[in-house]
């Protein structure tokens, strides 16, 4: 066995190899055209925060907040954390730099690395990649459905099939304190029967508790009193306009009475998008066809979001609307490479420069430099001298034609062209050969 090499990428971040960068640019390119359409600025910010800005913006008792932040201090004392996510350091740019003053509904997209000290496993990393959308100054339903389409739609373009939008509301300062004391009376008198978990959950944010995937606390779970029964008219309103728009356009959801989102900045609308369970149906296929029945792995988000009214001015700014939201790319790539999802092919490499001798080689430089411009993807192997290593190669990559540039051609000002199906060749002049293969491809 290969021995473990000394230094390692830390646990649970990974390189991002070559093989795995087209994934990244791809769902790159895609985000940052649908982003363009709709009018979102793009945005970056620093990789660490004062942490105070997460405990007060994401909530002391959150899982990320107690557990999963990556803190230092610097040698001046600050206190800083590695961004858990994105929105909240988006609405301390948006205070900060005066936004709140500029046209509204002002709309930021960012795509970037975030950082969360959770238990490695498939799909949840400590280093991974978001993607997201904010909203700002704009309280019509109409854009949470906006913003919860423009995910649907950036998945569905990069060919991601079966989603599922699963949706709730939580109500807002009105309504949601009067249904956590109800749940809150409710879980209480089953304390005895939750999970150690809950319990704790129960004294911290009772809302949680509605989370829980353990076994014994399902069935207490599904009679507790259900939000939507309790929201006020306000927010009522506005969950059925939301639901209007979604049915208007046709994207399938489910409402999800339990979905309550780990962060604390929501009001109204919540939502995660979904693979559909397909994995389970995939198993059930295995196991009649003699195969071991697979385990269900518990679905993960591909993204999640929703509306935070509240968290400008929680975090000193006016009183300002908002809505948002954030998908996992490895998550996204993870679904797709199972999916065997194939990408549209690319510009192909047409054209080998094959070069024999230093000023063959030095010839080579500006020729690649001539093709770029002409945008004529031309690949190459300086590395290696021998013509029949170098054709080897030529015929590898597969390669319509491959430029052979010896001593003597550079001397005269020529070039050899191979045609790597019928092995025929020819001379060119060396300043006339990006056009002819210019023709030579069009045809
Ligand atoms: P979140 O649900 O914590 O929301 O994260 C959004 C997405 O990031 C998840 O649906 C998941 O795909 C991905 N994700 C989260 N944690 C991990 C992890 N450890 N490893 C891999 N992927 C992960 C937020 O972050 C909110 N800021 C979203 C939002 C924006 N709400 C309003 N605006």
């Amino acid at each position: 066995m290969a021995k473990k090499p000394k230094f390692q990428s830390p646990t649970g971040m990974h390189d991002i190899l070559p093989k795995d960068q087209r994934y990244y640019q791809r769902i790159y390119n895609i985000v940052s055209d649908v982003a363009d359409f709709y009018g979102f600025g793009k945005i970056d910010t620093p990789v660490v925060e004062q942490a105070e800005l997460f405990s007060k913006g994401i909530g002391l008792a959150t899982d990320i907040v107690k557990k999963q932040m990556y803190t230092l201090k610097t040698r001046r004392g600050d206190f800083l954390a590695l961004r858990p996510e994105w929105t909240a350091p988006i609405v301390r740019a948006y205070i900060e730099k005066g936004m709140q003053d500029q046209p509204q509904p002002l709309k930021l997209w960012y795509f970037g690395p975030c950082y969360r000290y959770e238990r490695p496993q498939a799909g949840r990393y400590r280093q991974f990649w978001q993607f997201g959308f904010e909203v700002f100054g704009e309280v019509n339903p109409v854009i949470d459905a906006q913003i919860i389409q423009i995910f649907y739609n950036i998945l569905r373009e990069l060919k991601l099939k079966n989603l599922i939008v699963e949706i709730n509301s939580i109500g807002d300062s009105q309504c949601r304190p009067y249904y956590k004391k109800l749940l809150s009376n409710y879980f209480r008198s089953r304390e005895i029967s939750l999970c150690v978990d809950c319990k704790r959950r129960l004294r911290e944010n009772v809302l949680r508790v509605l989370d829980c995937k353990e076994e014994k606390c399902q069935p207490i779970k599904a009679d507790a009193p259900q939000i939507l029964d309790h929201l006020c008219e306000e927010c009522r309103l506005h969950f059925k306009e939301v639901l209007e728009f979604l049915d208007e356009i046709e994207i399938p959801y489910n409402l999800n009475p339990y979905l309550v989102r780990g962060l604390d900045y929501y009001t109204k609308t919540v939502f995660e998008i979904f693979p559909e369970r397909i994995c389970e149906e995939e198993g059930l296929k295995n196991a009649l066809a003699g195969g071991p029945a697979r385990q269900r792995p518990e679905p993960q988000a591909l993204a999640g979001g929703g509306r935070y009214d509240k968290l400008v001015k929680l975090l000193g700014g006016r009183e300002t609307s908002a809505c948002g939201a954030a998908a996992g790319i490895e998550r996204i790539i993870g679904l797709m490479k199972s999916r065997d999802i194939k990408f549209p092919k690319g510009f192909e490499v047409q054209v080998f420069l094959a070069q024999l001798g230093n000023l063959a080689k030095r010839k080579s430089l500006k020729l690649l430099g001539d093709f770029r411009k002409a945008k004529i993807k031309v690949a190459e192997s300086f590395g290696r001298d021998s013509l029949k290593a170098q054709l080897n190669r030529a015929d590898r990559i597969g390669v319509k034609y491959t430029l052979i540039l010896g001593q003597k051609e550079a001397l005269e000002g020529t070039i050899i062209i191979r045609d790597m199906k019928t092995g025929k060749q020819e001379i060119v002049k060396l300043d006339k050969v990006v056009e002819e293969m210019k023709g030579r491809l069009k045809k």
